[in-house]
């Protein structure tokens, strides 16, 4: 939530670079931004409410002078309404210091209540405002030092990127919250996301939590328990621009949904005995927990029933933001997957800090390698699908449940058939995702678009998919979806459907077939348009998508008709797909 970004180099046109760096982040947060930038000793702020990608840089050139030192930020708004005083940067009165910051000061209430008793005047609604007052209060010793002070009042999580009208650095500082410095020549980035500067530079630097950088000729790293500088390893990036870019698309959900045709080979191509290392750690452990957030809670649920089927075992799942309620059962030898694309999610992250604390051993299949997850655990088995932009998680999913299907078969001791399955499964996607199946599928929207409220059931391993294909239908296309597990409808739900209620029915060509399939008969019964997303037809189905018959990989190949529904339906009922309203890529607030 949130994207931060700052430059400093030799450069005239620093607000340029941050703004076309924010760009890249908007996927973070996208209801406001704003930039501040160094003239003359001088601090210039720019603010508005809207998308930062809505922003010309022509319209620049009318507002800035000649800069080398910027910083930025899109927002997801947290404290305080869409307004452009709630917008980041924060100053003070004074104009001294401008600051961004993404994640939340729990304690800002307590704090602002101190500052304004010291006679501080609060421009805007934001828990960000308070530290920029804290900062200017010790601002005569040096920002450096009156930053650490600041900092020392705060609780909550926090990335904050600091400027001052008298020094020509920038100063970032991290607890919970993400932050990676781009090292160039003569020239440095500080963002939340290395899409930001990846046109300068692929080398990288991380901040830790409890760290400060300096953002100056070059990054020095402090650590702010012990007061010491770090050092750090520079460490090279595989991304490339046009991985970031959309491309010959109109949005970056229909390129990622079309990139499953080359993702699945991607992931499963895992060199370095990862999928083997987490086996050894499942057997060993007294209790493995699946956890993740939204889709990769979903893909957790799904896992459980693929362990279940394939390799015979228990595994529990549960959602990031509840796992720590089980922590009374956490021992030293109970093991904790974190699933997850950006690896900053903080429910999920709470969790694997709990289960850190309980000495569990941590593991993460992550897309974002550089992420705090990534860094946090003993094993790390990456998704390898290239950055996922668009709020709605497509290739990150099927790439997730592609890892969790091949780690289901090395655990039953048959890596080589689950490997094979996969490759086959592969194919069969790239045969599927053609323009004439994205047609068939758009026919489908067109009919339904103007509906109010849909129903999604599957059985089994895919009924998480019928839950995750409500996520996809409502975050994009804000129709009321609800996913169902097929049998559970006679006990309630079906007293939701009506005359011509759109209604999915997963059907897997498996031991479930016939049970939902008798459920779907039901819904019929009632009315309801019977939408098969199966690979046979069947005279129940009103209409059918036809899927691949891909036996265990049924969830990757099932989800993704329902990822290329949504997105056509996000297009008819004329929502931006990529940044649907409310929401944000990464959810880095609890
Ligand atoms: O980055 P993560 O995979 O940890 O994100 C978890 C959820 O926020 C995410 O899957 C969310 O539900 C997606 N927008 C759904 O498409």
């Amino acid at each position: 939530m949130c994207g931060i970004f700052a430059y400093k180099g030799h450069r005239n046109n620093a607000p340029e670079i941050v703004i076309k760096g924010l760009k890249m982040l908007e996927y973070r947060g996208y209801d406001s931004w704003g930039i501040a930038f160094k003239t003359d000793h001088a601090l210039n702020i720019h603010k508005q409410v809207g998308k930062i990608g809505d922003f010309k840089i022509s319209d620049l050139k009318k507002m800035t002078a000649k800069s080398q030192l910027a910083i930025g930020h899109s927002r997801w708004a947290t404290h305080g309404g869409v307004t452009q005083m709630n917008a980041h940067p924060h100053c003070t009165e004074k104009n001294e210091i401008a600051i961004v910051h993404n994640g939340i000061i729990e304690n800002f209430t307590e704090l602002k209540k101190i500052l304004i008793k010291n006679g501080h005047i609060f421009k805007s609604e934001t828990d960000t405002e308070v530290v920029a007052h804290l900062i200017e209060e010790n601002l005569k010793k040096g920002l450096e030092k009156a930053i650490k002070m600041a900092i020392k009042k705060l609780e909550g999580r926090y990335a904050i990127l600091v400027i001052s009208e008298k020094e020509d650095v920038i100063i970032a500082a991290r607890r919970g919250s993400p932050l990676i410095v781009g090292v160039g020549k003569d020239e440095n980035f500080i963002a939340s996301d290395i899409p930001a500067f990846l046109e300068y530079t692929k080398k990288v630097q991380y901040l830790d939590d409890n760290e400060m950088v300096i953002i100056d000729k070059k990054p020095k790293f402090i650590d702010l328990k012990t007061d010491k500088i770090i050092k750090k390893r520079e460490v090279p990036i595989e991304w490339n621009v046009e991985n970031a870019e959309k491309g010959v698309y109109p949005h970056f959900m229909i390129k990622e949904i079309m990139e499953q045709k080359d993702t699945i080979c991607r992931t499963i191509n895992q060199n370095g005995g990862g999928i083997e290392k987490v086996v050894e750690s499942i057997k060993k452990a007294y209790g493995t927990y699946l956890v993740g957030c939204g889709t990769a809670g979903k893909v957790c649920l799904a896992a459980s029933y693929l362990f279940s089927k394939i390799a015979k075992k228990h595994i529990n799942t549960t959602f990031g933001s509840e796992f720590p309620s089980y922590h009374h059962f956490l021992t030293n030898r109970s093991l904790l997957i974190a699933v997850s694309q950006s690896g900053e999610t903080a429910d999920t992250l709470e969790a694997m800090e709990v289960a850190k604390e309980k000495g569990c051993k941590l593991i993460s299949i992550v897309n974002v390698e550089s992420s705090t997850m990534a860094r946090m655990s003993d094993i790390i088995i990456p998704l390898k699908v290239g950055p996922e932009k668009a709020v709605a998680s497509t290739k990150a999913t099927t790439a997730q449940l592609a890892i969790l299907t091949l780690i289901a078969y090395a655990l039953a001791g048959d890596l080589d058939r689950g490997k094979q399955l996969l490759i086959n499964t592969a194919g069969q996607i790239n045969d599927m995702l053609n323009p004439r199946y994205e047609d068939h599928i758009k026919t489908l929207a067109k009919k339904i678009a103007g509906v109010e409220s849909m129903y999604v059931i599957g059985k089994a391993v895919n009924y998480p998919m019928a839950l995750e294909a409500a996520i996809k239908l409502q975050e994009v296309s804000y129709i009321h979806a609800e996913g169902f597990a097929g049998g559970e409808l006679k006990h309630g739900p079906i007293a939701l459907i009506s005359k011509g209620t759109p209604c999915i029915a997963i059907v897997a060509n498996d031991e479930t077939k016939n049970d939902i399939l008798g459920n779907t008969i039901e819904i019929k019964a009632r009315g309801g348009y019977i939408i098969g997303v199966s690979p046979e037809n069947n005279e129940i189905f009103d209409y059918w998508i036809k899927v691949p018959d891909v036996g265990d990989a049924s969830p990757i190949v099932n989800i993704i008709p329902i990822q290329i529904l949504a997105y056509h339906l996000a297009i008819m009922r004329q929502n931006n797909p990529d940044m649907p309203r409310n929401l944000a890529k990464s959810v880095t607030v609890k």
